[in-house]
């Protein structure tokens, strides 16, 4: 029995995992999965009613009770210093140790490429993105704060531990993918804290000889990203290299719209959430796109060894954007729940 947490959180989360969880029913009628949910009260609500962001209690329940977490999106207006989303998102991230972030990034239709002339085979690459360390951690702070005198400080972390089981990850995806690792990093300029990533490669590399390892000046895989996508398979970074670029990658698809993510405690944990945010300014206008959460929930899938339902949930996706069966973002006209309705209808006929 696969036990899964629902944090639906703020802003559209709720109206995506809504339809998420239509096409996990759809997908496991059709494939015979069982599974059993349960909804957490976590968010922007909770903790304007009750000061809460993760109690204690919510946070053992999580860590101890299910196989899978899946998040909508945190951040509310109302909160504007969105200690609840830090607590919950970064803290989940913090406290179970899910120091892979994995972003699948593949081009379903050349019309959402904003480059020219690129196909699908041009554009199929991850990004595996260190999710712990980084500027991450909240180490740091400010002296003289608010004087003209301020000082502020957000300390870098690298540890060689996280670099390696990092690059470990990443090695082994290559290897059942295409075979090519970059690691962006900026060593040139930040020579300590992504120098050691370059050490930790130059060591792991010999033992995984299918592998072709490089690596580029992140400010470089920027622009190669653009100019050369088809180099690219596996993509490592730091916290921050792998946020920036994997909201360039999932530009170069169609946008956040169709961003899945994975963020995972290998064998341990594991949570699932779209990539993009709470979108508070079309919360109810039924424009969200609920294809990012959906994809998300087929990464579930395919993690616990349901390939057949997450092959079928991939391609009722594929389907629906070939067919321009999606929100107004990737160019159709339907609502979000239209769009789960089409892509539940897909799953239980596939
Ligand atoms: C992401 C987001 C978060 C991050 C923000 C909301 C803190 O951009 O998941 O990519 O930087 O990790
Ligand atoms: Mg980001």
């Amino acid at each position: 029995m696969l036990r899964i947490a629902l944090l639906p959180g703020d802003g559209i989360g709720p109206e995506v995992i809504h339809e998420a969880c239509r096409v996990l029913t759809a997908a496991s009628t059709r494939f015979d999965i069982p599974w059993t949910s349960e909804l957490f009260d976590l968010g922007a609500e909770r903790y304007l009613r009750t000061g809460d962001t993760l109690p204690e209690a919510d946070f053992i329940h999580l860590r101890d009770d299910f196989d899978a977490i899946v998040v909508g999106a945190f951040g509310d207006p109302r909160v504007p210093s969105n200690l609840h989303a830090k607590d919950i998102l970064l803290g989940l991230r913090q406290r179970l140790d899910l120091y892979v972030n994995l972003r699948p990034v593949q081009l379903v239709d050349a019309r959402l490429c904003p480059l020219k002339d690129r196909a699908p085979a041009d554009i199929d690459m991850a990004i595996v993105r260190e999710n712990t360390e980084s500027v991450y951690t909240g180490i740091g702070g400010h002296l003289r704060k608010d004087t003209p005198h301020e000082v502020a400080q957000s300390v870098m972390i690298h540890t060689r531990m996280g670099c390696d089981r990092l690059l470990r990850y990443a090695f082994e995806l290559a290897g059942q993918r295409r075979g090519v690792l970059t690691l962006c990093d900026k060593a040139n300029a930040i020579p300590h804290a992504h120098g050691i990533w370059r050490r930790a490669l130059a060591e792991l590399a010999p033992q995984f000889p299918e592998v072709t390892a490089r690596t580029l000046y992140a400010d470089v895989a920027a622009m190669r990203m653009v100019t050369h996508p088809q180099e690219f398979d596996v993509i490592v970074g730091d916290n921050l290299i792998g946020d920036i670029l994997s909201d360039l990658a999932a530009a170069l698809v169609g946008g956040l719209g169709l961003a899945p993510s994975a963020s995972l405690r290998p064998g341990v944990h594991a949570l699932y959430e779209p990539v993009h945010g709470s979108a508070p300014d079309i919360v109810g206008t039924g424009k969200a796109n609920p294809l990012a959460a959906i994809l998300s929930v087929a990464m579930l899938l395919r993690d616990f060894g349901h390939v057949d339902a997450a092959d079928a949930v991939q391609s009722a996706c594929t389907a629906a954007v070939l067919a321009t069966e999606t929100t107004p973002d990737l160019g159709g006209n339907l609502a979000t729940a239209e769009v789960g309705t089409y892509i539940c209808a897909q799953v239980a006929h596939a």
